[in-house]
């Protein structure tokens, strides 16, 4: 009997201490306003990719980005016309660097699950698969995704 009142206790002295914890930082600080302008365009996919920084295009990066282009996508992806998958000029626009990555690196998932991805299987009906790239060498082909896409 007693302990369980010490308990009861115990917890009643706990949930009066949580309660006023929980609710300061609503009252105090309202939530930062979200930056939703460039989250308009896409997502970023789902994937090991969360971050992506992008500084000016560096040729040599892209440079091999475009080697493994060419051995391991070409076949299925032309820039200017459909061909086994989507065309891809302009995904440096029209996607994030993030998604763009998490594509390559994880195709089966997203296609499974990200709404853009997912929205490509009734139109494609070859899903595209992982072609055995390392995070490196997406990051190198990303690159060469943009000097195609700024004509550098
Ligand atoms: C066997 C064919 C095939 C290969 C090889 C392939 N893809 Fe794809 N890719 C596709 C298909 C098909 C889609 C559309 C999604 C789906 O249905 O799986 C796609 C979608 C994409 C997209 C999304 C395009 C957009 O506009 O949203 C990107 C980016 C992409 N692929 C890049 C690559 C890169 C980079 C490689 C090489 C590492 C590659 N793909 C290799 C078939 C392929």
């Amino acid at each position: 009997m007693k302990k369980s009142l010490l308990l009861a206790a115990a917890v009643l002295a706990f949930s009066c201490q949580q309660k006023p914890a929980e609710e300061a930082p609503k009252t105090e600080t309202p939530p930062a306003p979200v930056e939703k302008k460039e989250e308009a365009i896409s997502d970023k996919g789902i994937g090991p990719i969360t971050e992506v920084k992008l500084g000016p295009i560096d040729q040599a990066l892209a440079k091999k980005g475009k080697e493994i282009f060419d051995s391991k996508c070409a076949s299925c992806h032309k820039f200017e016309e459909k061909y086994v998958g989507p065309p891809l000029k302009g995904v440096t626009q029209r996607r994030k660097p993030e998604w763009i990555m998490n594509m390559i690196l994880n195709p089966s998932e997203m296609v499974q699950k990200d709404p853009i991805a997912k929205g490509y299987l009734a139109e494609y009906p070859t899903q595209m698969p992982f072609q055995n790239v390392s995070q490196e060498d997406a990051r190198a082909i990303l690159e060469y995704l943009r000097s195609v896409d700024e004509g550098k």
